[in-house]
């Protein structure tokens, strides 16, 4: 059958933006299979003028994609806690999600994605960046590929959501909570995507502590490697955001980062975020 949606990548790594779809309607079961084919393709989608993307409609959109988080450090939005406002004001000075992240890799089943819609966009900056962890592994030497494989990574919200953590120190316009006690959990270095079988790396610099069974300073020299490698400018794509922008990211093989370079001006996002299964 011929598509119905037109889908245009936007980087070679990945990243693809779609037309010719109104997320606020129910979704066609021919529209929601494209959609979530083209998001295992590309890894990252984007969605131009979806204004009709009311809370209630984002949360209808997600949840054909699976359960949502409600997040356990940062409050939700008014009456719809699944949903986190992610605000800067003019006067903020940082920003939520500014450094190289997998959302909630922290937790023992992390997101499967997230699904970032544009409420207020500054009038230059605030682009948001996507790296493909997928891609990133497969440009590893094979002796590389074959110790990692033998790795597990220890993650946590306790270094980032710290009172001196990113998130937490992010909270002039959003409400969260330090977490300096939060649990640990292990994933391993190199995770199979359970939908596609590809493999990809999943440490990240802002919840990856260690490696399991090593001390920190012993993991810091390979894990600096990994940061560094994974954000390698071939493995990436930017998107420009609009008012009504969605960007939907498969936070199980993809990083992002949020930039902040747009200081004295707003910036207002509202995020749901998908559940997601065991890391293996
Ligand atoms: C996030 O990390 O979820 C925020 C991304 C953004 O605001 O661009």
């Amino acid at each position: 059958m011929a598509a119905t949606l037109d889908i245009t990548p936007v980087a070679g790594a990945l990243g693809a933006e779609i037309s010719g779809v109104d997320l606020s309607e129910d979704l066609t079961n021919t529209q929601f299979d494209e959609i979530h084919q083209a998001f295992l393709d590309h890894h990252v989608i984007f969605f131009r003028d979806q204004q009709g993307l009311t809370p209630d409609a984002q949360k209808r959109f997600a949840r054909r994609f699976g359960s949502l988080n409600v997040h356990p450090y940062v409050k939700g939005m008014d009456g719809h806690p699944e949903l986190l406002e992610i605000i800067k004001e003019p006067e903020d000075k940082l920003n939520f999600g500014g450094g190289w992240h997998s959302d909630m890799s922290f937790l023992e089943e992390p997101a499967l994605g997230s699904i970032l819609y544009g409420v207020e966009i500054p009038a230059y900056g605030g682009d948001t960046l996507f790296a493909n962890q997928i891609a990133a592994y497969e440009a590893l030497s094979d002796g590389m590929k074959e110790m990692l494989g033998s790795l597990n990574a220890i993650h946590s919200a306790s270094r980032e959501y710290s009172a001196k953590g990113q998130s937490a120190q992010a909270r002039q316009s959003m409400q969260s909570e330090t977490a300096n006690d939060a649990p640990e959990f292990e994933h391993p270095v190199v995770r199979t995507h359970p939908e596609s079988g590809r493999k990809g790396l999943y440490v990240n610099p802002a919840f990856t502590l260690r490696f399991a069974g090593m001390t920190k300073r012993e993991s810091r020299p390979l894990l600096n490697f990994l940061f560094e490698h994974s954000r390698d400018e071939r493995f990436t794509c930017r998107f420009r955001w609009s008012q009504g922008a969605v960007a939907f990211w498969d936070n199980r093989c993809c990083w992002h980062y949020a930039l902040n370079d747009y200081p004295g001006q707003r910036r207002h996002m509202r995020r749901a975020t998908v559940n997601g299964d065991r890391p293996y």
